[in-house]
């Protein structure tokens, strides 16, 4: 340990069960010295596995559905009653599109799923920083993170419209990331993580593969979900104080990689 976030103050959203990376975000923050709160959609919350969480990191569970501009503002309103002050960082992990989960191809796209998912998993990043800049619930310096993924860039057929979706949230990262560094020198990245096995990346059609294959495409494999907790750890801290408005890759090397000897020999490419 390293004491990287002793006394600092946070929210982290996300946290399903053991799997998620807000899961280890939250184990990785408490180790460093953080105190924080807990908060899932209400209807996430149900199979209770969260209190364990809550009950190992000494933190409370505020329910909000982060498309709720009412929920968020009671969010950050009881954190900072809670946590006795601003908060310094927020961890954003939350992703969800039924287009998805239906299986329904890209082309094919159901268009009220589609606003949900634009509405869940990138709007509600803008509410939750329009809610906390309102209520100036974010000290200076405070750090901002959303998770987001690789098809933002480049084409993952069955990542369907979460690739339109994810490339929205990244905007929104570098859009606010000014008006907020501008204004209380608060600072938004993104974070794209490798293909993860936690519930949101295994309800992907074909996810099982895609995670074979990037790791044997990646350098170092793929990043797990501990060490993307790591990662986030660092943005939370004071040592990246000038790092704002950026999409950080967290993926191994994989995005900087056409080919690898791997997957040639696995193709029968190679001599
Ligand atoms: N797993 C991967 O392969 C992978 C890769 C790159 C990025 N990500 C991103 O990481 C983030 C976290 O996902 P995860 O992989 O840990 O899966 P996860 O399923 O554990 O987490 C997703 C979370 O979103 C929450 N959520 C859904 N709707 C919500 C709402 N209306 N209000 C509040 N919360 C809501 C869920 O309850 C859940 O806790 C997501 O943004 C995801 O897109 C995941």
């Amino acid at each position: 340990m390293y004491n990287l976030l002793k006394g600092k103050r946070g929210i982290i959203t996300g946290a399903l069960d053991q799997n998620s990376i807000a899961w280890k975000v939250a184990e990785k923050a408490h180790e460093e010295g953080a105190s924080f709160v807990l908060t899932n959609a209400p209807i996430a919350m149900r199979m209770g596995e969260i209190n364990a969480l809550a009950e190992k990191t000494g933190s409370q569970i505020i329910p909000a559905d982060a498309t709720s501009v009412d929920e968020l503002t009671n969010l950050f309103t009881q954190s900072q009653e809670i946590l006795g002050g601003k908060v310094d960082f927020v961890l954003h992990s939350i992703g969800m599109s039924v287009n998805i989960r239906k299986k329904i191809p890209y082309t094919e796209s159901n268009y009220d799923y589609f606003m949900k998912g634009i509405d869940v998993s990138a709007l509600s990043f803008h509410k939750m920083l329009a809610v906390a800049k309102k209520l100036d619930a974010i000290n200076e310096g405070g750090s901002v993170v959303a998770l987001t993924y690789m098809a933002a860039q480049r084409t993952y057929p069955f990542y369907t419209d979460m690739a339109d979706i994810k490339a929205m949230l990244e905007s929104i990262a570098r859009s606010f990331g000014y008006h907020y560094g501008l204004e209380k020198k608060v600072r938004i990245n993104t974070v794209s993580q490798s293909p993860t096995k936690t519930s949101a990346g295994t309800g992907i059609k074909g996810f099982g593969d895609f995670f074979d294959y990037a790791d044997a495409i990646a350098p170092l494999g793929n990043a797990d979900a501990e060490s993307c907790a790591d990662y986030c750890i660092t943005l939370f801290s004071d040592l990246t104080r000038m790092v704002t408005m950026q999409n950080l890759f967290h993926d191994g090397g994989y995005s900087s990689t056409g080919v690898s000897d791997i997957v040639m020999k696995k193709m029968g490419l190679e001599e």
